[in-house]
This record gives C-alpha cells, structure tokens and sequence, in this order.
C-alpha cells in the first residue's frame, strides 16, 4: 500500500506549474474516437484516471501513442466491443463512452462506471438524453446496453445542470441527424473545451457556456489538434495551500477567470493576491476571517474545491459555513481534519468551522480524491508529521504531487508500506 508523509509546519514559496485538466482531458479522450482521422491531444496529464482511459481505448483496438503530455488517438481499426466493469469501474469518466460508442456506431455496452463515492451518483439524465435521441436502454444487473437504430435530433432540459450528461448528449448529438437543443446545460470550461475539441472536428456545435446547447449534427468527424484547459481545480487546490502555508506562491499556467469564485472568497477571507494573466502569487494572510462558502454549478463555487478550503478554513478566525449542495456525502475528509486537531461539525449538508485550531500531525486516510487533497493541505499545515493512506485516489488527480510539493519546500514523501 501506498502512503504519503508529511513533515508539516513549513512555510512553502516558489513556483507550480499547473498541469492539463482532468475533467477536460477525461472526457476529450473518449470524444477523440468519433474522428474518422487521427487526434492529437496536448497539455494531458499524466494521472491514473489516463491510464484507465487508454486501458479502454486499447481493449477496443484503437491506436493510442502517449509521449509525455500528449496522445494520438487513430480510432479506425476499432471495434465496439463491450467495456468489462474491471475497466470501467476505475473512474467515474469511463461513462463518456457511453455517449462517444452510441454516437460513432449506435450501440454500446458497459457496466455502471466507478469513481470517487461522494454521493449516489445517477445516470439518469445521460440516459434520458439518449433516449431523446432514439436509442432504446436495456439495464441487467448494473450493466446497460444502449442502441439506436438511428440517433435524431432533439430537444433536451436537463433537470439538474450536470456537466457529465451535458458533454455526453453532445457526444452522442454531434452525428445524430438534425439539431439537438440542450436547455438547462452545464456551463462548466470543460464543457467549452470538449465542444471547441468536436467543433475542430467538424462537428456544429454553438453555446457550449452558456445554459443552451445547439447541436447540428454532421455525418463525419475529422483530425485535428487540440489542447486541454489549466486545471482549475489542481490550481485551486494549490491557490488554497499557499493560503494556508505559502510566502509568494506562484500558481502558474492557469486561466485565473475560472477561479473567480475562490479568488473571491479568499479575498473575502483576508488573503492577499497578486493575479495575473495567467497566474495568482499567493501568500498566507496574518489573521484571517471566518467566511461562508456554497458549492454550486459553475461559474459558482466548485464542490471540487470545498474539501481542500475546509483545511483553510480551521485557520480562520470565526466561524465558517460550508453549504455543500452538489453532492450528499462530500464530507468524508472531515472527521481525519477533526482528527488532526479541528473542530468542524456537520449538520445535514453544513460543516461548521469553528477557528483557529492548530493542527498536529497523525495517521489519516484519503477517502476520496478531494478528501486526499484537503488532507495534504492539513498535512502540511499540522505541526510533525502526518501519514495519509488510500494514497491512490489522489493520484487520479493530482500530477506530480509529491514533485510539485517538493519544489516549494514542502517535506512530503511516497512511501511503499
Ligand atoms: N445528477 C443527477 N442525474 C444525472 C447526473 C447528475 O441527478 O444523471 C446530479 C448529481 O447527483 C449531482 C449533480 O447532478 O447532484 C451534478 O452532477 P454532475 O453530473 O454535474 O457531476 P459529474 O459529471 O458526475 C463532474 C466532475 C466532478 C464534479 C462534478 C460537479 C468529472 C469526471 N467529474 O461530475 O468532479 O464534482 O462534475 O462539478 O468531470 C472531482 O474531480 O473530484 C469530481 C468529483
């Protein structure tokens, strides 16, 4: 088993260079097969939840070569062939085949994806949208098969903003015959960056960004090259650490326009920051205040930085609020957080932080990616040390962590136990 320890109490300064985004890249690769042509993908990080992604395309023959930060997709020798729950089941993403089989050959097979177990999770308005566009579902013991004898334009509401079955109707739509108008869309940048991949293609694509999506399909998809969007969240995560332990950090290669609301929750906070075109230089405040914060769809605040600012937040003075309205059980990483010397209390979907705590290091377990991430941030902050298993969800997400830690000064280390 894998464990990172952290020698904590340090002040951080120096430079992270902000890597590709996960939720972009997770669902560029999937919509890189309906090209008829070869695609090439850059700016892609190197985490765990790629190498799933390439373990499926490799299971379904296409041509995958990864150098670096980029991957060649030629996906025409493939076959749809059903994706087993053994590849699936290791992230969440494995459902953008779903929409990208469905559109490319009418007909795909696979079991109920995985991922990180911070709520139930439903599929429902994927599979909803592909029904609107004719396909037929057939569920059996979590595994679903989803065929249409032709896909159709059609008219879609979303009931719920979700960013996954936005981008898998359009992959679905975008060589339906028609237009297909998708209302109540998720507006999220990698949205925009999965449409701007297909619209490079060939597809029609316009209003990814906003609430309604229009989709003209095509009858054939082309080549191209394309690059995947900073990540916001690693960025975020990182903003949040020099906060809490940083002297002129400087979160670097991102696009400082998609963490507009942490920037301002932060400021609200009392922390001080120097933002630039493309990148924030962050330092920890004297005496920060106690804020409330509410998770919601972007250009909200992101459900995804919530966990990592709980750690922020045992050092403000006061009490803070978190609302988390996105998902049920996102609070995971809080009774280790209390462990370690906070005093936060859930009722319902609020946690309560009550501040400034110090916190000292002990042995804590990574529940979830984000729950991972909040823990090293606390990790860093607690005084001695302090061990975090279940190491492997963090690694889904976060490239380089221990390098980029290390470079600014931080005492972290990998260990094999
Ligand atoms: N929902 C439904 N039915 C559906 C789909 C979603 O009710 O068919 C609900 C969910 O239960 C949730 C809300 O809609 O309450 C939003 O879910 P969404 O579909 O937007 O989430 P997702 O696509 O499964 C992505 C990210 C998550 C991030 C959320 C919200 C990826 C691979 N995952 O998940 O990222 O929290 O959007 O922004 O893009 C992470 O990176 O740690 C992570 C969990």
């Amino acid at each position: 088993m894998k464990i990172l320890e952290i020698e904590g109490g340090k002040t951080l300064s120096g430079t992270v260079r902000i890597s590709g985004a996960k939720n972009s890249a997770v669902a560029l690769i999937p919509a890189a097969i309906l090209s008829d042509e070869k695609v090439t993908i850059c700016n892609v990080p190197e985490i765990t939840d790629i190498d799933a992604l390439c373990e499926i395309l490799n299971h379904l023959g296409a041509q995958v070569k990864r150098a670096s930060e980029s991957i060649v997709i030629e996906a025409n020798g493939m076959k749809n062939k059903a994706i087993p729950a053994s590849m699936s089941k290791k992230l969440r993403a494995s459902y953008y085949f779903m929409g990208a089989l469905l559109g490319k050959y009418g007909k795909v097979k696979m079991r109920f994806p995985g991922g990180c177990s911070i709520g139930t999770r439903p599929i429902n308005l994927h599979l909803k949208g592909f029904e609107a566009l004719g396909a037929k579902i057939l569920e059996e013991d979590n595994c679903y098969l989803i065929e249409a004898e032709k896909l159709h334009g059609a008219n879609i509401y979303l009931d719920t903003a979700s960013v996954g079955a936005t981008i898998n109707i359009m992959l679905a739509a975008v060589k339906a015959k028609g237009k297909t108008v998708i209302d109540n869309a998720a507006k999220e940048p990698e949205i925009v960056n999965v449409a701007t991949l297909l619209n490079n293609m060939g597809a029609k694509i316009t209003g990814a960004g906003t609430s309604t999506i229009k989709i003209q399909g095509v009858s054939s998809l082309g080549g191209c090259f394309h690059e995947v969007i900073p990540d916001r969240i690693e960025a975020g995560t990182y903003l949040i650490l020099g906060a809490c332990c940083g002297n002129h950090v400087k979160i670097d290669n991102i696009i400082p326009g998609h963490l507009e609301a942490l920037t301002s929750k932060l400021e609200e906070a009392g922390v001080e920051m120097e933002i630039g075109a493309d990148f924030i230089i962050v330092s920890k405040p004297e005496h920060p205040k106690a804020i409330q914060v509410r998770t919601q769809p972007y250009p909200g605040f992101a459900t995804d930085l919530q966990q990592p600012l709980t750690a922020f937040l045992t050092l403000c003075d006061g009490k803070s609020k978190i609302d988390e309205t996105i998902w049920e059980n996102r609070f995971m990483h809080v009774p280790y957080l209390n462990q370690l010397g906070a005093d936060i209390r859930i009722k319902n979907q609020t946690a309560t932080i009550k501040g400034p705590t110090e916190l000292v290091g002990t042995t804590v377990v990574a529940t979830d990616l984000r729950a991972g991430a909040s823990l090293v941030i606390a990790g860093l902050m607690a005084e001695g040390i302090t061990k975090i298993t279940n190491v492997e969800h963090i690694l889904r997400g976060y490239e380089q962590i221990v390098e980029k830690l290390t470079n600014i000064g931080a005492n972290i280390k990998e260990r094999e136990i």
